[in-house]
């Protein structure tokens, strides 16, 4: 997959067509979820694809922001066993899934829940596994954010339309510290470890309520991933957040470098945290 031209252009889509995306590409979104790239390789999960008429009413007051369930044709759900790290590992493939689709011009959104088993009894299905992720399928419906200059009459003229492709990031010197946390990286140095594109992709992943939680710190051959914790985001949500981020570093450095490999925790070496974050993963590069 070609990852930086997709990551670069890929957005959450919340308004769709009425019309279902092609068989046949469904069929290969299907193929490509089977071989796709795993975080954890033991735990089996399931992929259940439903139709709007299967999921939306049924979720209009349990899902998404605010409790408002995003309309789409279709909504694919992830049912993972319950292991370690299972949410992040299903976030991931769950992600990757979505830049695949968005490959062959089918749009998404993740859909966030408080509780998955209710989710789970709202939509009939009756099985062991947990609800790790519900994501929103379809073709885009284009939408445009009109902005009225201020003081003047609505008349076309003084009309702008904007394109609402973008929701505004960090930059990477908000987010990468070197060798410790706080010391900004210098962008020369991260070019010399091969890392910049890493970050420079890594920091358009989407996040919960776009909250960009990630941070890292560049010790010589280990980035170091940290992670914010914040009262009003839930377990579930800090690990999608961070499982997302993985996959899109990952996946950048690997098209342009070498294999990398995250492990989960963190690594001996005191890297002086504040208590509102915590290390979630690490790789050596
Ligand atoms: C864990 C998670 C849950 C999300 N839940 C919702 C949701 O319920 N409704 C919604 O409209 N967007 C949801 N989003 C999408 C984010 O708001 C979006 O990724 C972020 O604002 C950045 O925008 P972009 O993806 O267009 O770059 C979620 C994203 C993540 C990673």
């Amino acid at each position: 997959m070609k990852y930086k031209e997709i990551i670069s252009e890929i957005k959450s889509v919340r308004v769709y067509k009425k019309e279902e995306v092609d068989a046949n590409l469904l069929k290969e979104l299907k193929q490509y979820y089977e071989q796709g790239k795993r975080l954890v390789d033991d735990i089996e999960v399931e992929v259940i694809r439903k139709s709007r008429d299967e999921v939306f009413e049924q979720l209009k007051d349990y899902a998404g922001y605010n409790d408002r369930m995003i309309e789409a044709p279709h909504y694919l759900i992830f049912l993972s066993e319950e292991k370690d790290h299972y949410i992040e590992n299903a976030g991931y493939r769950a992600q990757d899934i979505m830049l695949k689709a968005w490959s062959l011009g089918i749009a998404s959104c993740w859909i966030t829940f408080e509780d998955g088993e209710i989710i789970k009894n709202k939509l009939g299905i009756d099985s062991d596994k947990k609800l790790a992720a519900l994501i929103a399928l379809g073709y885009e419906e284009p939408q445009f954010k009109v902005l009225y200059e201020k003081g003047k009459y609505n008349t076309s003229s003084n009309v702008k339309v904007i394109d609402d492709n973008t929701s505004e990031r960090l930059g990477i010197r908000d987010l990468v510290f070197s060798k410790e946390w706080g010391k900004k990286a210098d962008p020369d140095e991260l070019v010399n470890y091969g890392l910049l594109e890493g970050f420079f992709y890594g920091i358009l992943a989407p996040s919960y309520k776009n909250r960009q939680p990630w941070r890292f710190i560049v010790d010589n051959g280990t980035v170091v991933l940290a992670v914010k914790k914040d009262i009003y985001v839930t377990e579930y949500k800090e690990k999608i957040d961070t499982a997302v981020i993985m996959l899109y570093f990952e996946a950048i450095i690997e098209s342009t470098l070498y294999d990398i490999t995250w492990k989960f925790g963190k690594p001996e070496k005191d890297y002086k945290v504040p208590c509102d974050y915590k290390i979630a993963a690490y790789c050596i590069v």
